[in-house]
């Protein structure tokens, strides 16, 4: 079972490999697509502090995960999942419902995110240290 994720796992912590773990487990393959720099840039507003080659780097680290690609635009997530021939789209569910029209090519599975933990509030937090 071929098992497929997105995102951009910018500052790296504990709910992404919580999610990772976690999508792993409902298969024997795991592929993640992390946002490109530009991607990252128009969703959300702001350049990652880690570039998309170190992004890239970290995950293809971890044992959980077994292939990695970028992700150049939210319009191709149709294409994503062709190519890379996946039974399952697992996402946090900060993005319950919205991939639903994806359900005609494969599963679409929505995993609770880890409580209390985020890029953003990270890079807020730190930013705010006296
Ligand atoms: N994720 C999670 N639990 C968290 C944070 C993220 O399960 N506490 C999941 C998201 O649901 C997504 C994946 O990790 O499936 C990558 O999310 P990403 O947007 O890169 O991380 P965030 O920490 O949510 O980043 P930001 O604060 O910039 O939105």
């Amino acid at each position: 079972m071929r098992i497929i994720t997105f995102g951009t796992y910018d500052v790296f912590h504990v709910g992404h490999v919580n999610i990772l773990e976690r999508a792993r487990a409902k298969g024997d393959y795991l592929i993640v697509g992390v946002s490109s720099d530009a991607l990252n840039m128009s969703k959300k507003g702001r350049n990652p502090i880690y570039s998309q080659d170190d992004r890239i780097h970290i995950l293809k680290s971890l044992r959980c995960v077994d292939e990695v690609f970028v992700e150049e635009s939210l319009e191709l997530k149709e294409q994503y999942l062709i190519d890379h021939k996946a039974d399952m789209l697992v996402m946090g569910d900060d993005w319950e419902g919205k991939f639903d029209h994806l359900k005609h090519i494969c599963d679409v599975v929505y995993l609770p995110r880890t409580p209390s933990i985020s890029t953003t509030e990270t890079i807020e937090i730190v930013k705010n240290l006296p």
